[in-house]
């Protein structure tokens, strides 16, 4: 097997840079601008972002989520509630969310707290699914060992006799998240890492932007 040279695997950021002056008023604000740049630039899947939470136990976990909803109330994910995020959220409300946005050099970063979105807003949005995820949500207990594929493909049968010629409910232990914002933060890559980080956090005064050293 041939070695891939981690150490010698670098770039060289230059695209663009980030001063105080481009910051919008709110980190919502300037978020939707970045996501829009995101979006215009092509990037497959820009909502994407990494979803960090922590167990019981203090060890953090990180998955891939897409995020579904942004607002001044902050950031929405859908899932399974008892899958590990779940539980690990329903022990610790306090979570970070990771916008990997390489090809632009930059990255979003938000430290948060995560609630439950009330069941019509979870309706709402499993509603307008593809049949297919519909099924699959009830197929699939997220999370939770499964002894084969074809256990969780004779459950995909299963549910899809079950709502034969009928919409598909929410399942039980389907749920979503909105994720309240505590320090949002907008890294934009530069020569030399050198790199720009302005963090805004909330004070009385509304949010404040501070700089960070690369
Ligand atoms: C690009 C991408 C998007 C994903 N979006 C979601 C999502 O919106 N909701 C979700 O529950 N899982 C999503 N997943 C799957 C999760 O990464 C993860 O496997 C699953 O939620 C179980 O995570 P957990 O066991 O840590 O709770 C996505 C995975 C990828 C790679």
């Amino acid at each position: 097997m041939s070695e891939i040279e981690l150490a010698a695997l670098r770039e060289e950021y230059g695209r663009a840079g980030l001063d105080e002056a481009d910051l919008a008023p709110d980190p919502i604000t300037m978020f939707e601008r970045w996501l829009g740049e995101a979006v215009q630039a092509g990037l497959h899947e820009p909502n994407a972002m990494v979803v960090s939470t922590v167990g019981a136990d203090g060890a953090p976990s990180s998955r891939m989520v897409l995020l579904k909803g942004v607002s001044k109330q902050g950031f929405v994910f859908f899932t399974n509630t008892g899958s590990r995020k779940g539980s690990e959220l329903a022990g610790n409300d306090r979570c970070a969310l990771l916008f990997p946005w390489h090809p632009l050099e930059r990255q979003v970063r938000v430290d948060g707290v995560a609630s439950p979105l009330p069941r019509e807003d979870v309706a709402a949005y499993f509603g307008g699914r593809p049949r297919g995820s519909q099924l699959g949500a009830h197929a699939s207990h997220q999370s939770r060992p499964v002894a084969g594929r074809d256990e969780l493909l004779a459950a995909y049968d299963e549910v899809s006799a079950r709502f034969d010629g009928r919409d598909v409910p929410v399942p039980d232990e389907w749920g979503g998240y909105l994720v309240v914002p505590e320090a949002v933060e907008f890294w934009q890559g530069r020569p030399g890492r050198m790199h720009d980080r302005l963090v805004y956090r909330p004070t009385t005064q509304g949010w404040r932007a501070e700089r960070l050293a690369p």
